[in-house]
């Protein structure tokens, strides 16, 4: 299979949807979407590989792409309230106060499946996962396709996920239809996973939507107990795409409290051990000195972004994880955050990259 990629013109960081040129492209991803076809496609948080959500067949192709197991459930995206109904049962009070505050957006609610949704998309689950995306790409193809899109991070099963059009065909090329490329995704970190059915509600996924937000609007919040991981098998898990090995590169990831002696000492220790060592670099740590951040970034290195800014962070986390096994490093030295809100999402999807127990 020859994987198109599909160009959007942008203006900057904008997508100009009026030119003829953006309308055909959309128009050629809804088709391939109507007709069975995947097509990855940029969301705010990471590009998605799509698939029609009611077809049983376009959805098996997703699994079969990716090397993804069929027991991890799949995200259903859609466009607006109606195509939204025709994929859930009924809709609670604390969900529809979610959706009114943060849809458009990255908060991935689990709700009563309707009918019409296969059990490949849900693995056989009564609650599915769906969201409505703030990207106007995503949107307008899912309009245009007129059926909900189910839609996993578009990169092979357990790897770090895709921010930009080339990282989806380093790990897709030959394996799906089509990617539209719209540049890099702004968030970088993918949706929060909510169940808004329990009480307290459970977050299975720490994700661009803060817990704090969330609590703000709906009432008390839990992570998923984490003990859950280890003593059920993944099939059997609640929300099983969520633990232990996950968002990893090939090299292995050491996690480093962020300050700039421990990231030396980690740096030093790791390249007297040999092979490549590669250093995500963060500039402000505390402690950091010029000879100190000269030190660490004097083999291969990430310029990873202000310590204080964690947003941009985790816009380029994925980014540079991918760099740094693109050139080969063995090891990849990183410090870890300690905040809430987006810093929240960033440790979680580094203690999973980190993970060394579950090979899959
Ligand atoms: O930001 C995002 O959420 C991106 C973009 C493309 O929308 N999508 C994404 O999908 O991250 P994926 O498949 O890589 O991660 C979805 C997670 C998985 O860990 C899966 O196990 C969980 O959500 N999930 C999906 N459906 C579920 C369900 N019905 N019940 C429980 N967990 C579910
Ligand atoms: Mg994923």
């Amino acid at each position: 299979m020859r994987t198109k990629c599909l160009e959007i013109e942008m203006d900057g960081s904008e997508v100009w949807l009026e030119s003829s040129q953006t309308r055909s492209l959309l128009d050629e991803a809804a088709a391939l979407l109507r007709t069975g076809g995947t097509v990855a496609m940029p969301t705010e948080t990471v590009y998605g590989l799509g698939a029609n959500a009611l077809d049983r067949e376009a959805v098996a192709k997703i699994f079969v792409a990716k090397d993804r197991p069929r027991w991890d459930p799949l995200i259903v995206h859609v466009c607006d309230r109606e195509m939204l109904e025709r994929v859930v049962g009924e809709i609670s009070s604390p969900a529809e106060r979610l959706i009114k505050a943060f849809w458009p957006g990255p908060l991935t609610l689990l709700l009563p499946r309707s009918a019409l949704v296969p059990d490949a998309v849900t693995a056989g689950r009564p609650l599915v996962a769906v969201r409505m995306p703030a990207h106007a790409v995503a949107l307008e193809v899912i309009r245009r396709s007129g059926v909900p899109i189910a839609a996993p991070s578009a990169n092979r099963f357990g790897y770090t996920s895709p921010t930009t059009a080339q990282h989806v065909l380093d790990d897709l090329d030959g394996r799906i239809d089509a990617v539209l490329d719209a540049g890099p995704t702004r968030c970088g970190v993918e949706s929060t996973v909510l169940d808004p059915n329990q009480r307290p509600m459970v977050i299975y996924r720490p994700g661009a939507i803060a817990r704090e937000q969330i609590e703000a609007v709906a009432g008390a919040t839990v992570d998923w107990a984490p003990a859950e991981i280890r003593t059920e098998p993944r099939e059997a898990m609640v929300s099983p795409g969520v633990g232990l090995r996950h968002y990893a590169p090939r090299a292995r990831v050491r996690l480093v409290e962020a300050n700039g002696s421990a990231m030396k000492l980690a740096v030093e220790w790791e390249r007297s051990a040999g092979g490549t060592v590669g250093v995500m670099a963060a500039r402000g740590l505390a402690g950091e000195t010029p000879a100190l951040l000269a030190s660490i970034t004097a083999g291969e290195s990430f310029l990873w972004g202000e310590w204080s800014k964690p947003e941009m962070l985790a816009e380029r986390l994925y980014a540079g994880l991918r760099e740094l096994d693109g050139r080969g490093c063995a090891v990849i030295v990183c410090p870890v955050p300690t905040g809430e809100g987006i810093e929240a999402a960033i440790r979680d999807r580094l203690r999973k990259a980190a993970f060394r127990g579950d090979a899959e």
